[in-house]
This record gives C-alpha cells, structure tokens and sequence, in this order.
C-alpha cells in the first residue's frame, strides 16, 4: 500500500493506475464502519484511495478538534488489510497553505438540524471533500448512510457544481444492540453506553409505524420516551431526504433523524423510510 503525505505524491502515485478510482475519505480512527466503505468500493472500483486527515475547517471553536481520536498506525493496517492502494495523509498546511481562502457554502440544507447546531460545519465538509475528489480524481466516493445529512449536502454540491464524481453510500453499521458504530462512541462512560441504543429504539419505533401507515407527528412525542436520562435529545425528526425540511403528514420516502448528547459527546442516527414500491424492489 502507497502513502502520500502531499497532493504532489497522491498524483505522481496514481499515474498509470486503473481507473475508476474509488475514494474514502476519513478522519480516522477507523471502526468496522469506514471499513464497510472500503470493503463496497474495493468491488466496484480496481483503485481505492483512502484518506486520514482531522479536517479543522469543520469543527466549531468548542468542539473537539483537538481530542479527536487518532490512531495512525492502527488505522494504516486497518487500510491496508482491507484492500486500500493508496492512503493520503496530509498535514493541515498541505491541505490549508497560507492564504487559502475558497470555500464551498452549500446552501440552507446546511444551516437545519446538524448545521443548526454545528455552525460552518457542512461548510468544511464541502470544501474538504471537493479538494479530495479533486486531488484524487475520484470517479467514485464512498460515504456512510449514518451521516445522512452530510450525504444529503455533498450530492447538492455535487449537482451544483457538475462534479465528476458518483457517490457510494452505505448502510449503517451497528453495534449488537442497535447503536450506531462510531469513532466517538469510545468517549461514552457505562451508563451513557447502556442507554446510547435507545436513540436507535426511537427512530425504530417511527420508522416502524410510518412504514405500517402512520402520518401523525404524534408519533415523534411517544418515541421520544426512548431517551430518557442520561440521554438528552438535541433533536428528533421525520425529514424529506433531499431537503432534510421537517414533515407535517409522515409518508415516505423520507427519513428518521435524530441525535442526543451523552454529556462529553453527542451521537447521531437516522433511519431511511422507503416508499412500498422501493421496499417491495
Ligand atoms: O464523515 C467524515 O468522517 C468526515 O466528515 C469526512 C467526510 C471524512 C470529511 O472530513
């Protein structure tokens, strides 16, 4: 497995290999998720390229940036076993040089539910994934459903700007119990551990009932006995999956969004309700 450590190398090391070239992009510390990434784009693509880098541009002053788990090395053999040509690991100056000053602004889907409470983060998600697909060339990315929102924003971008680029995305990985996999779940104390899958029990709960039919936000109110203490809900929601704008009448297709915080951390889940004739294809 190649690695790259500047925007030079990732070009000169993948001259000459076979295309379509598949991207996943991290921030590292890997869990069987990204690597759920790895394993459907290394069938659909004969080069994968997968990247390492902390992006600061989307994180907010008091979130946590710095303490962000790293595990480079761990995270290289975890690339390495599962098929991944070409890591790129840049620094920040690599990726942000003196005077960078262009970023990507994807619009009002970017200022609801997390760009509500994460000011300026799609913003970074943007500019960081346009840079890598790219430097990289990309044909093909691949991203986790779990960030459904995220996922929403970079087809807009996509679109908005005739990117090149086709994106992959995966269904969520869990843990036996129904939590979402994630790199900040290792900050969950005990309790908080034992009460995380609730957040997965609630949006169950709504997507069971609109799928048999239901269309009251009422429903939302008795989901919401799932996060209890120590769980606080940020918020709790029924969306449409392009616009990500809250649904008066509960019909597919459409999504389950929600997230709490467990005091260091706040966790996020969704879950995509198909229209019948999806669900019956
Ligand atoms: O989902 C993530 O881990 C990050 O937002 C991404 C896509 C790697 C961009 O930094």
């Amino acid at each position: 497995m190649l690695l790259a450590r500047s925007v030079r190398e990732v070009r000169e090391m993948l001259r000459g290999l076979p295309h379509p070239f598949g991207l996943v992009p991290t921030m590292g510390a890997l869990h069987a998720g990204h690597l759920r990434l790895v394993e459907r784009a290394v069938t659909e693509c004969p080069t994968v390229v997968g990247t390492i880098f902390v992006n600061p541009l989307q994180f907010g002053p008091n979130e946590d940036f710095a303490r962000y788990p790293r595990a480079f090395e761990a995270d290289l053999r975890a690339f390495e076993a599962a098929g991944v040509a070409l890591v790129f690991a840049p620094d920040v100056p690599q990726m942000y040089p003196a005077g960078f000053a262009t970023a990507i602004d994807p619009g009002p889907l970017a200022a609801v539910f997390e760009g509500a409470l994460r000011p300026d983060h799609f913003r970074g998600v943007a500019t960081v994934c346009t840079k890598l697909f790219s430097i990289v060339g990309a044909e093909r990315a691949f991203f986790g459903e779990k960030d459904a929102q995220q996922v929403a924003v970079l087809r807009h971008v996509i679109a908005d700007l005739n990117l090149p680029v086709e994106l992959g995305v995966v269904p969520t990985v869990r843990e036996d119990d129904g939590l979402a996999l994630s790199s900040r779940n290792i900050y969950l104390s005990p309790q908080e551990r034992a009460a995380a899958p609730g957040l997965y029990r609630a949006l169950r709960e709504i997507a069971n009932a609109v799928g048999a039919g239901a269309r009251d936000r009422g429903l939302l109110e008795r989901a919401r006995r799932h996060l209890a203490a120590p769980l606080r809900e940020a918020y709790l929601d029924v969306v449409d999956p392009a616009t990500f704008a809250p649904l008066a009448h509960l019909a597919a297709p459409c999504i389950a969004i929600g997230s709490v915080y467990a005091s260091a951390v706040r966790l996020i889940d969704n879950i995509p309700i198909h229209a019948a004739a999806e669900r019956a294809a």
